[in-house]
């Protein structure tokens, strides 16, 4: 569906639901990861850009104390109504828990709501396939409210740290800062080079000599994602704390690879030891893959994502069989100039760099050996980096 008609159902089936009435409507996206996997909450580098998939939302402030929620992806786009004095208390095994996160992360920043809203959010992000949907509807309600009730103070980059408080700390994904950064600063046609540890960060025009981002969903829903994402992310944090008998560090992003090399031995556990190896050698290789793009050197960007895939699968085992395929088929094709897991992992989507004459040889290609080795079908988004989180105007 193009926007305009996404806007259009929006508008009506929020008439149905709710009244009519004024609305007002926004969007914040989803996001692709290029390359620096698991190296956000290492304090290392990573490289995403906003897609022009995402979620969309049309919002009315309601006068008492009601909060109403509906999603025309979830239960019939069913009502989940509260008052404001209990939003904070957690639906089980509710998408609201998101939303319900993040009025209570701005209201722990003292941003608290004064009155209550209705809300009808809409997703075209395929949900587990680890494109950051949960992070576009945390960044999208953190902007949306920041807008209705006027909490200037509140600035673009703020919905970002709003949106990660919110998964983290009230749905209990303990994640780093990326998606929901890629989702509140992303622009269009530019990748972002961030440096989590500090916060600083660049945009990078895509320029790919011809060849286009093609993210392929393997269709396996990362449902693991979040209890072994916490596992991984205390492994690193455990063998920070064996380096520090050497390295006056507080996390593995600061650390190069022969620093590492020197180092390892401190790390008495062998799992560890490999998440940390993963953690520290691919901030270094997502730097040297920025530094290549800078030189438009595609090929070494690509050759560096193939290098990601390979340690994500062995060293930080967040791949699972039908990635590892699709990966090694497209790394066999012409014109792929480069083949990745992409996102927390566990399912989810592959993301490569492909020559445009090679797209569909690549999709027919993929396409035929999963349908014979998994009797389902691939999903292929073939995509253009996006805006960040915005209002629409109408
Ligand atoms: C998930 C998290 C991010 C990041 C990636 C892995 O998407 O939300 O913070 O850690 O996994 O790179």
């Amino acid at each position: 569906m193009q926007e305009k008609e996404i806007l259009q159902n929006l508008r009506e089936k929020f008439s149905e639901l709710y009244g009519d009435g004024d609305v007002a409507l926004y969007f914040a996206p989803g996001r692709v990861n290029l390359i620096g996997e698991h190296t956000d909450y290492n304090g290392g580098h990573v490289f995403p850009c906003a897609l022009t998939l995402g979620t969309y939302a049309a919002v009315r402030k309601r006068t008492d104390d009601k909060i109403r929620m509906a999603s025309l992806n979830m239960n019939d786009a069913a009502v989940e109504e509260m008052t404001l004095g209990d939003y904070t208390n957690k639906a089980e095994g509710s998408w609201t828990n998101y939303p319900r996160g993040v009025i209570w992360a701005m209201s722990e920043k003292n941003f608290t709501i004064p009155t209550g809203f209705e809300v009808l959010y809409y997703g075209n992000i395929p949900a587990g396939s680890g494109l950051s949907s949960s992070a576009s509807l945390e960044v999208l309600t953190a902007l949306f409210i920041k807008d209705q009730y006027g909490f200037d103070a509140v600035e673009q980059l703020d919905l970002a740290f709003l949106g990660q408080t919110a998964e983290s700390d009230f749905v209990g994904m303990k994640c780093g800062i990326m998606d929901q950064f890629a989702s509140a600063m992303g622009k269009e046609n530019a990748a972002m080079f961030l440096e989590t540890d500090t916060m600083k960060f660049d945009y990078l025009p895509l320029k790919l000599d011809a060849a286009k981002i093609v993210i392929t969903n393997s269709m396996v829903k990362h449902e693991l994602a979040s209890s072994e994402y916490n596992t991984r992310r205390s492994e690193c944090e455990s063998a920070v704390q064996d380096l520090q008998a050497k390295y006056d560090i507080k996390t593995l992003g600061e650390l190069s690879p022969e620093q590492f090399e020197e180092g390892k031995d401190l790390i008495a556990d062998e799992t560890k030891r490999k998440r940390a190896k993963h953690a520290v050698y691919e901030n270094d290789r997502t730097i040297r893959a920025v530094e290549a793009l800078k030189q438009n050197d595609i090929a070494t960007f690509g050759k560096l994502m193939n290098e990601s895939h390979v340690s994500l699968r062995d060293d930080y085992a967040v791949s699972c069989p039908e990635i590892d395929d699709l990966t090694s088929w497209a790394w066999e094709i012409d014109g792929v100039v480069g083949s990745r897991i992409t996102g927390g992992g566990f399912g989810g989507c592959t993301v490569s760099i492909i020559k445009e004459a090679a797209v569909d040889t690549y999709k027919e290609t993929a396409e035929k050996k999963y349908q014979e080795k998994y009797g389902k079908k691939p999903e292929f988004y073939v995509v253009d980096p996006g805006a960040g989180a915005h209002r629409i105007s109408q």
